[in-house]
């Protein structure tokens, strides 16, 4: 197995295995046919892992194509890989036909690939690039509204379906996030209400996530300092992040948020994803299900 993908697996490795190993007696997507975008690594990979855990059908689409075709060849059959740039609509297109072509059907399309943009270097909107705003706009936005546009095309007539994309505490509130990706995250939530208004005649859900920190390789890149380069460097030299770059991030994350004791991680976010995606859900649409443990909810001013 090649080290990418090993180090990848060792990264979440400890989190997915204990959901791996227990079957639910109860399958909430059995025969259920899902997209997930982003699915290669991270908060996609784990959400690929649980619907077909649930007894769904996933296709993972990334652009990453060792690591998702690696991923579809260790969870088997059920779970295949196409290649898709969310940006490019011929790739979304290829990614739809090629879907309905395989199983005759869609019934869940998880919008989930995204990128923060240089958190480091432009953070003052002074220091604003319009080119790195225009990268992550294509993928967090155009991206989101091309899977939505494809999806919808093969959902309507069959008058079901579920859409789900990944928003972000960024979403919710101000000084979370560079300000490009913060602007991108609010057009998500946007871009789900309307297009939930609009579907919602044909069955269709429309709905979105907003995490607060995974520690994932996006987030932890993001934050790696420049005064421990060479550590960094070693850590991250597979493109994942190593066990004590995780664990500082989650350190990080807990001593922010709200709700004391608990760690947010990427299997929180696809439990998430799963009760948007399964039947239990049935009539929410048009819905931002924050999962932050309380942190855009409360800021403790007085003391409680
Ligand atoms: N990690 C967090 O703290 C956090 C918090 C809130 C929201 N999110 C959102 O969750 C989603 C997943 O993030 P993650 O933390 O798992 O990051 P990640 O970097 O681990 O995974 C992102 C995945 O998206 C893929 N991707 C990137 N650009 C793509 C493109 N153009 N086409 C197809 N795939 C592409 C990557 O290859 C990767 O597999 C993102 O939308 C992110 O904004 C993450």
């Amino acid at each position: 197995m090649p080290a990418q993908v090993m180090s990848e697996k060792t990264f979440q490795g400890s989190h997915v295995m204990a959901m791996e190993n227990d079957s639910p007696s109860h399958k909430r997507l059995e025969g259920k046919i899902a997209i997930v975008t982003g699915g290669a690594k991270g908060i996609g990979e784990a959400t690929v892992r649980l619907f077909a855990r649930h007894g769904a059908k996933v296709v993972i689409a990334d652009v990453e194509d060792t690591l998702g075709s690696m991923l579809a060849d260790i969870l088997g059959p059920p779970v295949t890989y196409v290649h898709c740039d969310v940006s490019s609509e011929e790739d979304i297109e290829n990614l739809i036909n090629s879907t309905i072509s395989r199983y005759g059907r869609l019934d869940i399309l998880l919008n989930n690939a995204g990128v923060l943009g240089n958190q480091s270097k432009h953070k003052s909107i002074v220091d604003f690039d319009p080119d790195e705003f225009d990268q992550v706009m294509r993928i967090n936005v155009r991206g989101v509204a091309l899977g939505m546009k494809h999806a919808a095309r093969v959902m309507i007539p069959r008058r079901v379906g579920c859409i789900i994309s990944t928003a972000s505490v960024a979403a919710v509130m101000g000084g979370l996030g560079p300000h490009g990706y913060t602007a991108s995250k609010h057009a998500i939530v946007g871009l789900t209400k309307n297009t939930a208004c609009e579907l919602g005649k044909y069955g269709i859900r429309v709905n979105c996530i907003s995490p607060f920190g995974v520690a994932t390789s996006m987030l932890v890149n993001a934050w790696s300092s420049s005064d421990e380069e060479g550590e960094e460097e070693e850590c991250m030299r597979f493109g994942t992040p190593c066990e004590q770059q995780v664990e500082k991030m989650e350190e990080f994350v807990r001593d922010l948020a709200n709700l004391k004791g608990p760690t947010l991680r990427a299997k929180d976010v696809a439990e998430a994803a799963l009760y948007l995606a399964s039947d239990e859900s049935k009539y929410v649409s048009g819905h931002n299900l924050v999962v932050d443990g309380g942190i855009t909810t409360s800021r403790n001013c007085v003391g409680l």
